[in-house]
């Protein structure tokens, strides 16, 4: 037996058999969602409970509202982001949605024309595993390979967690009444931000694929004939 083995063993936790310390966390995948997605989304939307529809839209939506939602977004106008699990189950969603800069709070802020906003919901079963976090921060990218420099989110004060990332981001952040908005203004767009984009998006495709015919592959094979 390795050395690491036998390390690991020694330094797990005796009442629960779990390794000390944080959580070792995994690659996160994000991949750009379209069309094929959107059934998988709603499912995704669905299974937020009313605390979590709350942080994310602001209002408890009803399942009717929340199935408009998916219904009415459109791939060709706003980005969205997903991450997948092991078992090709969509367990995060980051809508990416481009206004001018007249439309927002923090519309002056910036000599663009447009300005991001964005919002994110990670299942409870895959949080804190920085999921939110790289969602967030592609979405940064793209926001800089396409000329764009503010970086706007709206959430409730008592959403700590989101306060949390957003501090961490380096996110100005302004709260009145209950709500904050944050925002992040980002530098311009280098070779590198558009090699790691495009890097990035072809690993979670690749990912996406192989999970995607794994399952396909499961299902007939398991289908009584
Ligand atoms: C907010 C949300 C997207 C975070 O997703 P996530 O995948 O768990 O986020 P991450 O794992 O990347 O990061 C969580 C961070 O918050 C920290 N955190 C968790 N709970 C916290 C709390 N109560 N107070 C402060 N920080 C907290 C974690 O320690 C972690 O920090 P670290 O990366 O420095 O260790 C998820 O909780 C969610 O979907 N909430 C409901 C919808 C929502 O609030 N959306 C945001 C508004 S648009």
């Amino acid at each position: 037996m390795s050395l690491p083995i036998q390390l690991g063993r020694w330094l797990r936790k005796p009442e629960t058999g779990r390794p000390h310390g944080p959580r070792p966390r995994r690659a996160v995948l994000v991949k750009q969602l379209g069309e094929r997605d959107r059934r998988r989304m709603r499912r995704h939307f669905l299974d937020l409970d009313d605390s979590d529809r709350l942080l994310r839209f602001g209002t408890v939506l009803s399942d009717e509202r929340l199935e408009q939602y998916v219904a009415g977004i459109d791939f060709t106008r706003d980005t969205i982001y997903g991450v997948y699990n092991r078992m090709f189950r969509l367990v995060a969603v980051g809508h990416l949605a481009f206004a001018p800069k007249a439309a927002m709070p923090v519309g002056g802020a910036t000599t663009k024309a447009r300005i991001a906003e964005f919002g994110v919901s990670v299942s409870r079963s895959a949080r804190g595993r920085g999921i939110g976090s790289r969602l967030f921060e592609r979405a940064a990218i793209h926001c800089r390979n396409n000329d764009v420099d503010t970086l706007y989110m709206h959430c409730l004060s008592s959403n700590q967690t989101m306060m949390h990332i957003a501090k961490k981001a380096g996110m100005q952040i302004e709260r009145e009444r209950g709500e904050a908005d944050a925002y992040l203004r980002l530098p311009a767009a280098s070779p590198a931000t558009l090699l790691q984009e495009a890097l990035e998006e072809q690993v979670a495709t690749l990912d996406y694929n192989f999970k995607a015919n794994k399952r396909f592959a499961a299902k007939f094979f398991s289908a009584d004939r």
